[in-house]
């Protein structure tokens, strides 16, 4: 069976204030009338058999009523602590059959062109049937601190390196032998597995712990609260020699941060000031001066300025703002 496994546990932390605890980006209704993570599931359903969603307890509830109107089969994993990607993706990979290939995507891209998406995950499912771990590449057009740059040789992976310095990512982009890691992953959930076994096994051991003890797929959150967090870049990317990369020839927008954010509001025609400065959230005019590449952020009860290159640092701040996470 093929497996799209829904990441949807992060908070969009780099999205505050329109990303909330409660209401996290990946279930707002930004897109057309529909959220990201409504559109996840939407681009899969065709090229896969089942659908299971990692997520919050929280918002369980919500991610049901929002794929009610998907005919496939749909299983979620409760989490009540998150302990990141590589955590998550190995409750799914213990969920299902060691043959059970699973693609693994974020729920809040943005992807257009549907046949070329397709065709390249039916091409990830070949090679995962093979025991590959399958990364989608995508061409980088900036030097991007925010995402892994996969270094390649046709589907060869030479190697795999996560959020490098502004500095490395420069070099990476010169070099013209990186393509952006696109997050999303395709592999056997027993060769996943496999991998965490020689690289993570102390997290393996305590994500089974978790799992025998989780009732009816809800994790346990004492136990959970052993796990280290670590994102799969890391813990498994950077360091496994089973890796292929498929190119991907759709249109991929990662709505991680403001700067992405600004990047495809700007390409629909959202109106920018003569110095780059954009306001998101309100109508209410807006004058700049002295500035330029700022974004100004409107929500209800919280305003956030900044400047476009400082986008990673936006989570610096949620991390400090309790009563308006
Ligand atoms: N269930 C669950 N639990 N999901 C999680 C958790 C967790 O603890 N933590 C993160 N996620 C989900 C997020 O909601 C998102 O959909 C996805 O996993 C990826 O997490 P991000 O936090 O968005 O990762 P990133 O953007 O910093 O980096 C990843 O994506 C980039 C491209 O967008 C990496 O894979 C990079 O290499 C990649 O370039
Ligand atoms: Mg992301």
């Amino acid at each position: 069976k093929v497996y799209n496994i829904i990441l949807s546990g992060g908070v969009g932390s780099r999205l505050w204030p329109l990303s909330r605890k409660q209401h996290p980006k990946q279930f707002l209704k930004l897109f057309s009338g529909k959220s990201l993570f409504e559109l996840t599931a939407e681009r899969n359903q065709e090229v896969v058999d089942q659908i299971m969603v990692v997520g919050n307890t929280d918002h369980i509830e919500w991610s049901k009523m929002l794929l009610q109107d998907i005919s496939l089969p749909k299983t979620f994993i409760t989490e009540t602590v998150a302990r990141n990607t590589t955590a998550a993706i190995a409750f799914a990979a213990l969920a299902v059959d060691a043959d059970d290939v699973l693609i693994v995507t974020p729920s809040d891209h943005l992807i257009q062109n549907q046949d070329a998406y397709e065709k390249a995950i039916r091409e990830a499912i070949e090679l995962a049937k093979k025991d590959f771990l399958v990364t989608f590449g995508v061409v980088p057009s900036k030097p991007e601190t925010g995402y892994g740059y996969i270094e390649y040789q046709g589907k060869d992976v030479l190697s795999f390196r996560e959020k490098p310095n502004t500095e490395t990512a420069q070099e990476f982009l010169e070099r013209g032998t990186f393509l952006w890691n696109s997050g999303m992953f395709c592999f056997k959930a027993g060769v996943l597995l496999e991998e965490l076994k020689v690289y993570q096994s102390e997290l393996l051991d305590k994500c089974k712990a978790v799992w025998q003890i989780s009732v009816d797929q809800c994790l346990n959150a004492e136990a959970s609260e052993k796990v280290p967090s670590i994102s799969i870049d890391y813990a498994v990317m950077e360091r496994s020699k089973k890796i292929k990369v498929v190119p991907a020839h759709f249109r991929w927008n990662d709505l991680g941060s403001f700067e992405s954010l600004y990047d495809y509001l700007r390409s629909t025609g959202h109106p920018v000031d003569k110095n780059g400065n954009m306001v998101i959230g309100t109508e209410i005019f807006t004058a700049f001066v002295g500035l330029s590449n700022s974004i100004l952020v409107h929500t209800p009860d919280a305003i956030l300025i900044l400047q476009k290159e400082k986008s990673q640092d936006v989570k610096k701040i949620y991390n400090q703002l309790e009563k308006y996470q």
